[in-house]
């Protein structure tokens, strides 16, 4: 990372009022939340097929419950674990200075709020929530709940015959079955038109810890390019986004958005 690149970036966000950050698992990745593409990642070590579209997690489930009971019990871990990490919580101060108008984020752990941030576009859903596959009731929950929720399904799959998703998902009170409100591969994003709005309003875009390959999200820093904002890569890697990116921050989100809004807090510090 170099502290010339950190200024320069720091420099159009004080000079802006509207910047957006779009962030991927890489963001998450300091506070133990596995990326999917990384080596190592959990798409290496689950068939997204089976695990990442609706029906095939409702047929993993009946069909595979060790897999299941195996994978479950891996996100139990991370969740009951996992803490913001300084990249979420400069993140929270940069809005609460007024230089940051939203983090549209592919991710699913709600770490962004949990640091303090207000404005958050969730494309792809959220763990926090679960919702009602027939009547589309939506409840939040806390991560704790959550953690809570995959104890008794981890069980229930361990002592049942399971033959059926009812036996191991909980009930909506109107009868119909609970999952949790992310967004499986093959569904509708979450809440895209506001985000396109944002970007497109947007001045300076930060894109971090995403390798750029999923879309729609993908698609929203050309977008803003498209628009004449300023693209900020922040990544301890080249992406697909580098290439379109004015300024390449090459750190992990940990060390580079605290730099990034220490470096914003200094120069809007000597306006005054
Ligand atoms: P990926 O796993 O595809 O990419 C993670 C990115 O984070 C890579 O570019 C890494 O170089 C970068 N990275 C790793 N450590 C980092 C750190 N400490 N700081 C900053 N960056 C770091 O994850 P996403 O791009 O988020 O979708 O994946 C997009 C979507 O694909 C996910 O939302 C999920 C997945 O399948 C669904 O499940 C619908």
């Amino acid at each position: 990372m170099t502290q010339a690149a950190v200024d320069a970036a720091a420099k159009r966000i004080c000079a802006s009022g509207r910047v957006v950050v779009l962030t991927g698992a890489g963001v998450s990745a300091e506070s133990g939340i596995d990326t999917f593409r990384d080596i190592g990642g959990l798409w290496e070590r689950f068939d997204p097929d089976e695990v990442a579209t609706a029906s095939g997690w409702l047929r993993f489930l009946i069909s595979k419950p060790w897999e299941a009971i195996e994978f479950l019990s891996g996100l139990r871990e991370v969740f009951a674990r996992a803490r913001p990490n300084p990249g979420h919580e400069a993140l929270a101060e940069l809005e609460r200075l007024g230089h940051l108008r939203a983090v549209i984020t592919q991710n699913v752990d709600g770490l962004h709020q949990e640091a303090g941030s207000e404005r958050v576009i969730e494309i792809h859903g959220t763990f926090t929530r679960r919702r009602c596959m027939d009547c589309g009731l939506r409840e939040t929950l806390s991560r704790e709940a959550f953690v809570e929720d995959l104890d008794v399904m981890i069980a229930k799959l361990g002592s049942y015959l399971v033959s059926h998703p009812a036996h191991v998902l909980r009930r909506c009170a109107c009868g119909g079955l609970f999952r949790a409100d992310i967004v499986h591969f093959g569904e509708e994003v979450h809440d895209l038109p506001e985000a396109v709005k944002e970007v497109r309003e947007a001045e300076v875009m930060i894109v971090c810890g995403t390798s750029g390959v999923v879309y729609p999200a993908a698609g929203l820093p050309g977008q803003a390019k498209d628009n004449g904002a300023f693209l900020v890569e922040v990544n301890p890697e080249p992406t697909e986004l580098s290439a379109i990116a004015d300024l390449n921050i090459q750190a992990g989100a940990g060390a580079a958005l605290p730099a990034l809004v220490r470096a914003v807090r200094e120069r809007l510090a000597t306006r005054t």
